[in-house]
């Protein structure tokens, strides 16, 4: 808040509870205020007189401000005080607005009022600043990154290089708009653009996928896949449920539910569901899908996990549905890893299988840095996992509120754009 422009002026707001009764005493010592500065103070001279307390003000500026100002006192009895009377939900107040009109030199004032606009100006000129002026440490340390990311070569698989277009969608005014809900449904005003723009791209995420809209519905709004995950999870279980995910050491991914072979729960998946995983054949590297069924008849997980961030063979999606059928489980694929593989059907799709299934999108999409959703709408094509349907012979998926309200407002506020 800008309070300069209340220069050279001292305010203190009196609130005035029993103005009907009118003060007895005479009113309390006018206290100390500077110039630039406002008070809020109970004034003692309105309470009952039977019980007087000291004004107490409150202090909006630093105590230097008032140090100096004390330091001029002489001149502060010379002010002039101004009183406004008004009421603020039905109690009276009182304004009292200390003038240094006749004692402020002119000059005084108009030097005033050149010191604020050079303070505004130099706002405005470093809000427009480029960042290596406006801060050329960070800007410095980012062209070292990028030098490294030139020169270098690494092959993590996690990782990929955005285009220029990607760049610039980015580092926008977007990142001023806050857009918690849906479009159509948000709790600010001013999202019609951005209501356009999320509906672009949920209408392009089905697309990139091949997926009917009337089949299958897709939220696009989670920070990243782990978070993503976790809305699932978070919209489909009570905590302590159960869930069972390709092992980490087998290839599978942390957010599934990991915990150390010392029982040391690392994920929030871990730590407020239980998880079991199953593994690879040491032997072969290839899952064991023999034991993953009898783990999982045993185990009863609520949802089981497919995909991983190091398992570089054919999920065979058909055996791992009937598994889930069989144990009554959701079927829930995470295919950060291959989703561009996926779209560009280089790899099988989990979409003809599953459930529900996870991304980011900055891996093999080529996208900025997010999680995706996809999630079963509709008619059943199938009896829905029984964990979620126990006494429940809906003919229809209810993945949808469950998912869009553990996106927001459980877990997140707005999205990123
Ligand atoms: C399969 C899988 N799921 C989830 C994630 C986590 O994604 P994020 O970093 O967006 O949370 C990864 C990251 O590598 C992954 O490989």
């Amino acid at each position: 808040m800008d309070f300069s422009s209340h220069t050279q002026s001292s305010l203190s707001l009196s609130f005035n509870s029993h103005v009907s009764s009118p003060p007895t005493q005479p009113p309390p010592s006018k206290m100390t205020v500077t110039d630039d500065s406002i008070s809020l103070q109970i004034d003692t001279s309105y309470c009952h007189s039977s019980n007087p307390i000291p004004s107490k003000p409150l202090q909006l500026l630093d105590e230097k401000t008032d140090k100096a100002h004390s330091e001029n006192n002489g001149e502060d009895n010379e002010k002039e005080e101004e009183q406004e009377e008004f009421s603020i939900l039905g109690h009276p107040m009182c304004l009292k607005r200390q003038r240094d009109g006749q004692t402020l030199p002119l000059s005084k004032r108009y030097a005033a009022e050149q010191g604020l606009e050079s303070r505004r100006a130099s706002v405005r000129a470093w809000g427009n600043q480029p960042l290596p002026k406006a801060d050329p440490e960070i800007h410095e340390i980012m062209e070292k990154e990028k030098r490294r990311q030139f020169n270098g070569i690494e092959l993590i698989a996690s990782e990929n290089f955005v285009c220029r277009a990607v760049m610039e969608a980015l580092g926008s005014h977007l990142t001023n708009k806050y857009s918690e809900g849906l479009p159509g449904s948000r709790y600010y005003t001013g999202n019609q653009y951005i209501d356009q723009i999320e509906s672009v791209c949920i209408e392009r995420a089905l697309k990139a996928f091949n997926l009917d809209s009337d089949k299958w519905g897709v939220n696009v709004q989670p920070y990243s896949c782990t978070s993503a995950n976790f809305a699932v999870y978070t919209g489909l279980l009570l905590p302590g449920d159960r869930i069972m995910g390709l092992d980490s050491p087998s290839g599978g991914h942390l957010s599934h539910g990991y915990y150390t072979p010392g029982g040391k729960k690392i994920s929030a998946a871990s730590i407020f569901f239980e998880s079991l995983p199953y593994k690879v054949n040491p032997q072969t590297g290839y899952i064991d899908y023999e034991k993953l069924e009898e783990k999982a008849m045993d185990f009863r997980p609520k949802i089981l996990i497919c995909g991983g961030s190091s398992y570089p063979r054919e999920w065979d999606y058909g055996r791992i549905r009937q598994i889930a059928d069989k144990c009554g489980a959701v079927l829930l694929c995470d295919m950060a890893h291959i989703s561009g593989l996926v779209a560009a059907k280089e790899c099988a799709s989990p979409f003809d299988c599953c459930d529900i299934v996870t991304s980011t999108t900055h891996k093999s999409l080529r996208g900025p840095r997010g999680g995706i959703i996809f999630f079963r709408r509709g008619k059943k094509s199938r009896k829905q996992g029984m964990s979620l349907s126990q006494g429940d012979c809906s003919s229809h998926y209810d993945f949808e509120d469950r998912i869009n309200f553990a996106v927001h407002p459980s877990l997140q506020g707005g999205s990123s754009q």
